[in-house]
């Protein structure tokens, strides 16, 4: 929020299974209104989410992020997260045609964990 009380932005994740195995891995989505990005809205979100899942004991954070959002992966890069790979026509678009999308599945392993 901004000193107006305007929400500029979220974070937030969720388990990614309810094994025990992968009890500290969590999936993440950041979204930074189009008429706030550029102020380091993003950078922040991004910052909090990783110290406040780190202190819950989470170890992974994954996420998977459309080609085109190149200033998504910049971010996501500068902030320890890597690419695993590129998941071919793993999600469909119903807002245009159904057509089929490659993501790229990005992953943050904690260091301290
Ligand atoms: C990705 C997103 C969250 C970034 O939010 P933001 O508040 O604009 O980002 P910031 O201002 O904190 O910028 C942080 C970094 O992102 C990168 N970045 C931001 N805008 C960029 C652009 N237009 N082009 C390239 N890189 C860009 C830069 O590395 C920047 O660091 P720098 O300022 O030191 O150069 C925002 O663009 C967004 O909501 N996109 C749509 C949703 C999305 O793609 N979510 C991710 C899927 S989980």
């Amino acid at each position: 929020m901004d000193d107006t009380d305007t929400v500029l932005g979220w974070v937030a994740v969720a388990p990614v299974s309810a094994r025990a195995v992968y009890a500290g891995v969590v999936e993440h989505s950041v979204y930074v209104d189009p008429a706030a990005r550029g102020r380091g809205v993003g950078r922040a979100l991004l910052h909090q989410v990783i110290a406040s899942t780190e202190a819950a004991g989470i170890w992974t954070i994954q996420s998977g992020v459309f080609p085109e959002n190149t200033a998504s992966l910049a971010l996501h890069a500068t902030c320890g997260f890597r690419v695993v790979g590129v998941r071919e026509r793993i999600g469909r678009h119903a807002a245009h045609g159904n057509r089929w999308r490659d993501v790229v599945f990005i992953e943050r392993r904690s260091p301290h964990l």
